[in-house]
């Protein structure tokens, strides 16, 4: 299930909302939407989904977006916690960046972190499996899976250039927690335990 972590401006944690009613309120304004799905049980292996239909694999939930969100690019991201896999890509899935085009994820597996910028202060979105994410074009992210990335998604664009990323130049504050913090912290202030 999503968690919200809340910074201020310096990336000093304010509060963490684990209730979906308060995530929405807070992310609607950017334009952001999300949801979960049941995943199907027969999921093809990443490297093995050469034809795979995701549409009808993907369920109904997700397919709601299809009238305004014609995916024509889907690309899976599927990363193992090996350092050698995720410490090229790391850095540039970190940086603030935008896309022309809306940018729906999905995760399949593992864990990761969004961060935004909101009301003069800063927001890390912390999904899981079967977690569904809509960015709008244009707006200021960044991504993270921490030191040893586990994590299996697609990412849907309308448009087949849509994932070409803009990095906006600005840094992230360094007091912000990056995922392995981040879940740290959040495990510190719920009590969830992974898997809940
Ligand atoms: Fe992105």
């Amino acid at each position: 299930m999503p968690v919200l972590a809340l910074f201020d401006a310096a990336g000093e944690w304010q509060d963490t909302l684990v209730c979906d009613g308060l995530i929405r309120q807070r992310l609607e304004p950017l334009g952001l939407l999300f949801g979960r799905i049941d995943l199907p049980s027969d999921l093809p292996p990443a490297g093995q989904d050469a034809g795979t239909d995701w549409r009808a694999l993907l369920g109904a939930p997700l397919q709601a977006l299809w009238p305004t969100f014609t995916p024509a690019f889907i690309d899976r991201v599927s990363l193992a916690p090996d350092p050698s896999d995720g410490d090229a890509l790391r850095p540039q899935f970190i940086r603030e960046h935008h896309h022309d085009d809306a940018e729906v994820r999905l995760f399949l597996a593992g864990s990761g972190a969004f961060y935004l910028r909101a009301g003069g202060g800063l927001l890390a979105l912390l999904c899981d499996a079967g977690d569904w994410l809509y960015l709008p074009p244009g707006l200021a992210h960044g991504f993270d899976a921490g030191a040893k990335p586990d994590f299996d998604a697609l990412r849907l664009f309308a448009d087949p250039q849509g994932w070409q990323a803009h990095p906006t130049g600005r840094d992230w504050p360094a007091k912000l927690p990056r995922f392995d913090a981040l879940v740290d912290g959040v495990l510190a202030q719920t009590g969830l335990e992974d898997g809940e």
